[in-house]
C-alpha cells in the first residue's frame, strides 16, 4: 500500500488519482470515504459532530482502508496522522507512507478561501502548518517535494521512489513472493524480504566490480542483526561454473549456513543464476534473495526461480527450479550500467510487448531515449510492467509445461547464434532482438501475421538501437538446435498468432525457415 499524507493543497487526490492509473490499482481516499458513510460533506460533519466527531469517522476509515491488505493507494486527510492509532497503522509492514511535501504559500496559492476546507479556516494556520510538519517528517518512508509541480510529474516520482509499496506478486506452488522495483530501495533489503527476522546469517553472492550496489544491502542486513559473508565470484558468464559452486558450497558449509539462512544474490542474470543455484542445492535448499543489477536480471532472469549453470558443451545445462523469498529490483543500480547493457535488456521487455502487451511496444518506442539514458521513472515503470507480465507467465505455469515456453520467443533463434558463435561473442539481448526478427519473418511466412506486424518488430527494435540482421547458416542452426535442451523430435517454435498473442510448440516447414534465415540477411 502507499498512504499519500501532506499538508491540505499538497495534490494528495490529484497526485493519488494520476499514480492509480499509472499503477493500475484503486485509489482511495479516506475523506472521500468519511463523506461517503456519513452522506455528509466533511464541512457539514465538522459542524454537527466537531473535530472530535470528525476525526473518529476519519480513523474508522483509515483502519478499513490499511487493514485489509488490498493493494491501493490511499490519500489520508491532512490531519489524519496527528492520530496515534492511524500513526500505528502507517508503521505497519508493507505501507509505504509518502509525504507530499508543500510550501504554506503555494497551499495559499492552490486553496485560496476554499469553504469545504474547515480547517483552513482555523485562526493560526502557520501555527498548524508547522505542528503538522513536524508530524509528517515523523512517518515518512518516502519525502516528494510538489512545490510548482503538476499532478503527472509528482505521480512519476511517487512510482519511481514508493513503488516498493505495491510489490508485484509471483504466485508458486510454494506460495507467494513479492517483486519490489523502486528506485534507492537496496537499504531496505532487510525489511523487503519476509521472515528476515528469522534469518541469522546471510551469504552475499556477488562481483568484484559491484562493491557499491553491495553496500547498502550489506548495511541493511547487518542492521537488522544478520551476520554477513561476502563471495565475490568472476563476472559473467565464468560465474556460472561448477567449480565457482563448488567452491561457495563449500563456503556455506564453512560458515554453518543453516536451512533458515538466506543467500543473496546481487548483480546481473549470472550472479542470480549462480546464487538460485547454489542456495537451492546447498542443504537441499536455502532461501535466496535476489537484488538484481541488470535490466535483463531485473525484467527476466531474477524473477520465476530458474537457476542454472554451464557446462563447457553449452549454456545452463545444469539447474533447477528455486523461487526466490524475494526480488528487490533497485532502479538505481542500473545508473552504472554501460548502455550496451541497458540496450540488451530492453530487448527481454519489448518481448513482453510481442507476446502480450502491445502496449509496452508504444511505451518502449515514447520513452527509448529516456531508457537508453537510464532515466529512472523510464526505467522503473519499464521493469514494473515487465515483471508484471513475467509474473503472470509464471504463476500460470511455474515449471514450463505449456504457458510459460512463450517466454522463449526469439530465443530458439538466439540460443543457437550464441552457441554458434561461441558463447560471449554474441551480447544475449541482441541475440534475442535478432531472433525475434527471424520468428518474425518466420511467421510471416506462414501466413500467421501480416507484413505490418512485420514492420513493427523491425521499428520497435531499431528504435533501442537493437540488431534486426545477422548472416546466417540454415544447416549450422540446425546442428545447433539438434543439441538444445528443447530439441523434441524436430525444433519447435515459438511465434506470433498476431502482437500481443504468442504460441508455443510450433513446428516449421525447413523451406519457410529458410526463407526466414534468408530475409534476416537483409
Ligand atoms: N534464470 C532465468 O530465467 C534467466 C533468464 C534470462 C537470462 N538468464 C541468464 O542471465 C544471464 C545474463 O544476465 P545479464 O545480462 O544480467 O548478464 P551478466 O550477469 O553477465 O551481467 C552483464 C555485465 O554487467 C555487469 N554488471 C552487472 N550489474 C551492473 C551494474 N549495476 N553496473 C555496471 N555493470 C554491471 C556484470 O558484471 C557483467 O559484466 C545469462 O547467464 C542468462 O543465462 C537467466
Amino acid at each position: 500500500v502507499i498512504v499519500l499524507i501532506g499538508f491540505m493543497g499538497s495534490g494528495k487526490t490529484m497526485a493519488g488519482r494520476v499514480l492509480a492509473q499509472k499503477l493500475e490499482v484503486e485509489f482511495v481516499d479516506t475523506d472521500a470515504l468519511v463523506e461517503d458513510e456519513s452522506g455528509m460533506p466533511v464541512a457539514d460533519i465538522f459542524e454537527r459532530e466537531g473535530e472530535t466527531g470528525f476525526r473518529a469517522r476519519e480513523a474508522d476509515a483509515a483502519r478499513a482502508v490499511l487493514g485489509d491488505k488490498v493493494p491501493r493507494i490511499v490519500a489520508l486527510g491532512g490531519g489524519a496522522p496527528a492520530q496515534e492509532e492511524i500513526r500505528a497503522l502507517l508503521s505497519r509492514p508493507g505501507v509505504v507512507t509518502t509525504y507530499l511535501k508543500v510550501s504554506l504559500d503555494e497551499v495559499r496559492r492552490r486553496l485560496g478561501d476554499d469553504d469545504a476546507r474547515p480547517m483552513l479556516q482555523v485562526a493560526d494556520l502557520e501555527k498548524l502548518f508547522d505542528e503538522r510538519r513536524g508530524i509528517y517528517e515523523g512517518v515518512a518512508d518516502v519525502t516528494v517535494d510538489t512545490d510548482g509541480r503538476g499532478p503527472e510529474d509528482v505521480a512519476d516520482e511517487i512510482a519511481r521512489r514508493a513503488g516498493h509499496g505495491l510489490p508485484i506478486e509471483v504466485r508458486t506452488s510454494g506460495g507467494t513472493y513479492p517483486v519490489y522495483v523502486g528506485d534507492g530501495i537496496a537499504h531496505r533489503a532487510a525489511e523487503l524480504t519476509p521472515g528476515f527476522q528469522r534469518v541469522e546469517q546471510a551469504l552475499v553472492i556477488t562481483h568484484a566490480d559491484l562493491a557499491d550496489h553491495v553496500a547498502p544491502v550489506r548495511d541493511a542486513l547487518g542492521e537488522a542483526g544478520i551476520e554477513i559473508t561476502v563471495a565475490e565470484v568472476p563476472d559473467g558468464e565464468a560465474a556460472k561454473s561448477v567449480e565457482v559452486a563448488a567452491r561457495l558450497w563449500e563456503r556455506c558449509a564453512e560458515i554453518s549456513l543453516h536451512r533458515g539462512d538466506l543467500v543473496v544474490g546481487v548483480g546481473g542474470g549470472a550472479v542470480t543464476d549462480l546464487a538460485g543455484f547454489v542456495a537451492s542445492t546447498f542443504n537441499r535448499g536455502v532461501a535466496v534473495l535476489h537484488m538484481p543489477t541488470t535490466l535483463l536480471a531485473q525484467v527476466d532472469a531474477a524473477i520465476g526461480g530458474k537457476t542454472g549453470i554451464n557446462l563447457g558443451v553449452g549454456k545452463n545445462l545444469v539447474g533447477t527450479f528455486h523461487q526466490p523469498v524475494a526480488v528487490v529490483c533497485d532502479v538505481a543500480t542500473l545508473a552504472t550500467l554501460p548502455t550496451e547493457e541497458v540496450r540488451a535488456g530492453l530487448a527481454e521487455v519489448v518481448k513482453y510487448g510481442f507476446i502480450m502487451h502491445p502496449e509496452v511496444l508504444e511505451e518502449v518506442e515514447s520513452s527509448a531515449e529516456r531508457l537508453l539514458a537510464k532515466d529512472a521513472v523510464a526505467l522503473a515503470a519499464a521493469v514494473r510492467r515487465s515483471v508484471a507480465a513475467k509474473a503472470e507467465v509464471v504463476s500460470a505455469d511455474e515449471r514450463e509445461r505449456d504457458v510459460r515456453a512463450i517466454l522463449n520467443y526469439g530465443h530458439t533463434f538466439a540460443h543457437a547464434i550464441e552457441t554458434l558463435s561461441g558463447h560471449g561473442s554474441w551480447r544475449h539481448g541482441d541475440a534475442v532482438a535478432v531472433g525475434m526478427m527471424a520468428a518474425a519473418y518466420l511467421a510471416h511466412e506462414l501466413g500467421r501475421i501480416d507484413d505490418g506486424a512485420v514492420a513493427l518488430h523491425r521499428r520497435v527494435l531499431e528504435r533501442v538501437g537493437l540488431p534486426v540482421r545477422a548472416d546466417l547458416e540454415l544447416d549450422a542452426l540446425e546442428e545447433a538446435w539438434k543439441r538444445d535442451k528443447k530439441y523434441e523430435r524436430g525444433v519447435r517454435f515459438v511465434l506470433l498468432a498476431s502482437i500481443g498473442r504468442a504460441e508455443s510448440g510450433i513446428a516449421a516447414p525447413r523451406d519457410a525457415v529458410a526463407a526466414a534465415v534468408e530475409r534476416l540477411k537483409t
